[in-house]
């Protein structure tokens, strides 16, 4: 196991790079496995999860080899269309493969996705709108036994709720299905925008990505081998500007990223009395002297306020005057941070999918646990703004997420550093 000790207090000033999107590169890892041939995909961040996710691929059969922010795989074969439950179980997201194996191999097995515990994360809708695709689909002691006898075929299907990982599986099975396939009510998140955009490069027909209706004419795909640059990451974004708000006077200049994926974040900040300045691929923001509470933050699917923001920009608030109401309304326990920050002098009540924080004029340096990615994200952010020393242990999860972070956290500034801990 590996923790992160921080002696907080210090000014954090400087510039970065924004790494590419996890939650992109994973769907077009697996988009690869439909192009039959050679992928490049770059800004390939250097997190856990996307090993996880080249692990997959080669278990299949692919070739695939990563250097840097380059990730190149052969999927001219694919012999196994099993996903065992060890690689599974390494990251939530794994059960995006289904779409792409089914589509490809009109077949496949895998196990009940493991990943954060945000509460049960049921697959339903995927299951659903898979068979009125064609598919078969069968769970048995926690295993998903995928066939299409008949091969896939479009259809046309409202999605109960906008579910971003439901959209991408339906996307993926689509793409070489007979006929059309059009989804209402689809997700609209960037992610699904970039795994349309990636398709289309290799001769998808695919139309509507980042609407609320996304239409897909089944056909194969004739790949360029042209190099697919992964979009920015914006949640690894609002997470940095979190880390520059939370302390005084802190300062960030974040390139290469899209600043219109962050339209519901950013005024956020400024609501914390932070000086945010866009221009071009660039973000920059200034905190003030103390934060002020912003209004109520409600989490909403895109273009509203992600979820994925909420841990980060409410260990912001811990430290603000005033009192701030979060509604978490995607998850049912995204709150497992709440423990931590409460170990760091935090003042914060929790009644199911409220939260609610009493702002405090300094946090102390404690010993806390990482939940869950997100969640370990924001005791990093308050740990910065701490008296005194933190440790932060089960860093495995915060790496799943965000590359480099206490080599990108020391050139700002911050006293930083990783220990292994041998148990
Ligand atoms: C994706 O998860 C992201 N993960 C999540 O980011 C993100 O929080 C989430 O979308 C919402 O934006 C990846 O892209 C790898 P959903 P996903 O399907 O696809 C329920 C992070 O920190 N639901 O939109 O799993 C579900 O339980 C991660 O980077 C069903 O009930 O999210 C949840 O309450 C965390 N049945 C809600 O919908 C289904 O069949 C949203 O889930 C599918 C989902």
């Amino acid at each position: 196991m590996q923790k992160l000790i921080i002696t907080g207090g210090k000014r954090l000033g400087g510039e970065i790079t924004l790494q590419g999107a996890k939650n992109s590169v994973l769907p077009l890892l697996a988009a690869a496995i439909l192009c039959k041939g050679r992928v490049t995909l770059g800004n390939c961040p250097e997190i856990t999860d996307r090993y996880a996710a080249m692990r997959i691929l080669n278990h299949i059969g692919c070739r695939t080899s990563g250097s840097g922010d380059i990730t190149e795989t052969d999927t001219t074969s694919v012999g196994c269309c099993e996903i065992t439950d060890e690689l599974m179980r390494e990251m939530r997201s794994s059960v995006i493969f289904m779409g792409a194996l089914l589509g490809r191999c009109g077949k496949c097995r895998l196990s009940f996705p493991g990943g954060c515990d945000l509460g049960p994360r049921p697959i339903d809708m995927h299951i659903t709108a898979l068979c009125r695709m064609g598919a078969d689909i069968t769970e048995r002691h926690g295993e998903i036994i995928c066939t299409a006898p008949g091969g896939l075929h479009g259809t046309k299907l409202t999605l109960p709720f906008p579910s971003v990982g439901a959209t991408e599986n339906i996307i993926l099975a689509a793409v070489s299905a007979d006929g059309e396939t059009v989804i209402h009510n689809a997700a609209r998140e960037p992610e699904i925008t970039d795994l349309a955009g990636f398709l289309n490069v290799n001769g998808a027909d695919i139309a509507g990505a980042g609407s609320d209706t996304v239409r897909i004419n089944g056909r194969k795909l004739s790949p360029t081998g042209e190099i697919y640059r992964v979009m920015p990451d914006r949640i690894a974004c609002a997470t940095y500007l979190s880390y520059a708000a939370i302390v005084p006077h802190g300062e960030i200049l974040i390139k290469k990223c899209d600043h219109t994926h962050l339209d519901a974040v950013i005024p956020v900040f400024e609501q914390m009395g932070c000086t945010v300045r866009v221009f071009g691929s660039n973000i920059y923001l200034r905190s003030p002297d103390r934060l002020e509470s912003p209004d109520t933050v409600r989490t909403m699917v895109y273009p509203g306020f992600p979820t994925d923001a909420q841990a980060v920009i409410m260990s912001d608030t811990c430290v603000a005057a005033g009192t701030t109401v979060f509604i978490e309304n995607i998850f049912e326990n995204r709150y497992r941070h709440t423990g931590g920050l409460g170990r760091m002098g935090a003042d914060i009540r929790t009644e199911g999918r409220v939260a609610v924080i009493n702002g405090r004029e300094r946090l102390y340096g404690a010993k806390v646990s990482a939940p869950d990615l997100r969640g370990g994200a924001a005791l990093v952010g308050a740990a910065l703004a701490a008296e005194g020393v933190s440790e932060i242990d089960n860093v495995e999860y915060i790496d799943r997420g965000y590359e480099h972070i206490e080599q990108i956290l020391s050139s700002l500034g911050a006293d930083i550093r990783r220990e292994v801990v041998l148990s």
